[in-house]
């Protein structure tokens, strides 16, 4: 019911909030599609200087799109007004690769972004804050911000995988040619990078008689070990190949429901993915921000645990913790030059 905002707003903050990821995202919040129908929202719009005009010109377009849940928005390039008192955090500016740069110079622009970000939220923003993390390497920028926001509750500290759990249940929805809102219970293990390990094993399709397994419907489990995990790892890299820039509504779209889940739970009877602090569930070392299968509820996030891990799992979820252990040491090393 639009007519009743009787609800007190929340604030949320966008950094990076003049591209294309903050312009696809802010009209989703701002129609409520990421808090609900009934909860009104102050936007916190923030980017660098040089973005300045482009950011004036989303405050105009968001003003001028009269939505009714929108009470305010506040356009800064002063990260200290963005970061007061928000209750959500998405963070989406970072420093963008470009072309001749070696990978450990983006990590070390990023790394210092975050560790800046994190301390600016951390005495600015309210003690409720929830962080979503999409600036690539997502679970990198995320364990950085948690180390240098050490007052801020580490399961309030999440990256982006959700995109990549959308992909795979598209991507199986497409193969089986059933609605996507059928396939459950698919699982993104890991980095959001190329070696993410999209698990199909606990993924099922509800039909009329019941859940089915994937695994059962999928006549070819060659397909689903080989060429469905390498075009779901690689699709990032597919769309900047087509339109020359990162994914943006899709990007955007996939917060909206991290956080839609976060706050408002999951569907029943099935799990999303999450980039989250390892607690050491299905042996992956602590101190790592690693994408797992997680239910919600009122807020909170828990791992899904129990479920069976085969060999070929098991070696696919290793990998990527390596990589992500990794870019640790290497997110480490650049901040200590
Ligand atoms: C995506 O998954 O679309 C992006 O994270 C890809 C990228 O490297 O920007």
């Amino acid at each position: 019911n639009l007519l009743n905002i009787e609800k007190e707003p929340i604030r949320i903050l966008v950094t990076g909030a003049a591209g294309n990821i903050g312009y696809a995202i802010a009209p989703m919040i701002a129609r409520g599609l990421m808090l609900g129908p009934d909860q009104p929202m102050i936007l916190h719009l923030l980017d660098i200087e040089p973005a300045s005009k482009s950011l004036e010109a989303l405050k105009m377009e968001l003003q001028d799109s009269a939505f009714p849940l929108l009470q305010g928005v506040i356009a800064t390039t002063n990260v200290a007004e963005a970061c007061k008192d928000v209750n959500i955090a998405i963070l989406i500016g970072g420093f963008a690769r470009k072309e001749g740069m070696e990978r450990k110079d983006v990590m070390s622009k990023n790394v210092a972004i975050y560790k800046a970000q994190a301390s600016a939220l951390e005495r600015y923003a309210s003690e409720d804050c929830k962080v979503l993390v999409v600036a690539n390497p997502a679970n990198t920028n995320a364990l950085i911000f948690k180390e240098f926001a050490p007052s801020i509750p580490e399961e309030n500290i999440t990256c982006l995988t959700r995109l990549d759990h959308n992909r795979a249940q598209a991507r199986l929805a497409e193969k089986l040619g059933v609605p996507v809102s059928s396939v459950k219970k698919v699982i993104i293990w890991g980095n959001h990078s190329s070696t993410q390990y999209p698990d199909t094993n606990h993924a099922t399709v509800s039909t009329k008689t019941g859940d089915r397994p994937v695994k059962e419907l999928v006549a070819d489990q060659n397909w689903l070990r080989n060429e469905f995990i390498s075009e779901v790892q690689e699709r990032g890299a597919a769309i900047i190949s087509a339109r020359k820039q990162s994914s943006a509504l899709s990007a955007a779209s996939a917060a909206c429901d991290h956080i839609h889940d976060w706050f408002l739970g999951t569907p029943k009877g099935t799990w999303v993915s999450m980039g989250v602090c390892s607690d050491g569930s299905y042996g992956i070392p602590t101190g790592l921000v690693y994408s797992f299968p997680v239910i919600c509820e009122k807020g909170s996030w828990k791992i899904v645990q129990g479920l069976s891990v085969d060999e070929f799992s098991r070696e696919k979820m290793d990998d990527s913790a390596r990589e992500l252990a990794e870019e640790k040491a290497l997110a480490y090393s650049s901040l200590s030059v």
